[in-house]
């Protein structure tokens, strides 16, 4: 059993985060999860709540806060950080070290060397765009694990790379990345 710290940004993807919180679940993992304020406007965070019987948050302010330093006290909690979906947005934030959201602060706050997980998911000339291939370039410099988007047809219609990998994949990695 390990705790892992779930982190969604607003992505078509977002069903995929909801059945990964639950499969992590029934693995026997503690699943807590943060979203972008973006990404609980497509999801409520009472569902991630709901499936994982944890707490799931976009903020340490107000209403939201638990203890006195939520983002601290997460980055400490979490043995082991996935970012999925990843937007090109929040990779963008990642990358430039931005702490403007919960997401981004408990990132900044990750002890050195915690591992961390990144599963970008986009359109694919979103994913294609060479300021988000240097984003996602700079965060493996700086220790993020990437899982590859899959090629395929996306929500949006397009075909091409770009889609979250299915949520098997992605146990998967996390299981080799757990050891
Ligand atoms: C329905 C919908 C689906 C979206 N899907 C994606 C996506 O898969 N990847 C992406 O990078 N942006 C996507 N966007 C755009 C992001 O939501 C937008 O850039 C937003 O500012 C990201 O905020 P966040 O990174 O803070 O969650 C989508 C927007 C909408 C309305």
């Amino acid at each position: 059993m390990s705790c892992i710290l779930l982190g969604v940004s607003a992505s078509a993807a977002i069903h995929k985060a909801c059945d990964l919180a639950s499969k992590l679940v029934q693995e026997g993992h503690e699943v807590r999860t943060i979203l972008t304020p973006r990404a609980a406007e497509l999801v409520s965070p009472q569902l991630f709540q709901a499936l994982s019987g944890q707490p799931a948050v976009t903020s340490e302010w107000g209403d939201q806060r638990q203890g006195g330093m939520d983002h601290i006290e997460l980055a400490r909690w979490a043995e082991l950080y996935i970012v999925a979906p990843a937007t090109a947005n929040t990779i963008g934030c990642l990358a430039s070290g931005l702490a403007g959201d919960l997401l981004g602060t408990v990132s900044l706050a990750l002890p050195p060397g915690a591992p961390r997980l990144l599963c970008p998911a986009m359109n694919p000339s979103m994913y294609a765009h060479p300021a988000v291939q240097r984003n996602i370039a700079s965060l493996v410099e700086d220790g993020w694990q990437l899982m590859e988007p899959e090629s395929g047809r996306l929500a949006c219609e397009d075909e091409g790379d770009g889609r979250l990998p299915e949520v098997s994949q992605i146990q998967e990695r996390i299981r080799e990345l757990l050891g």
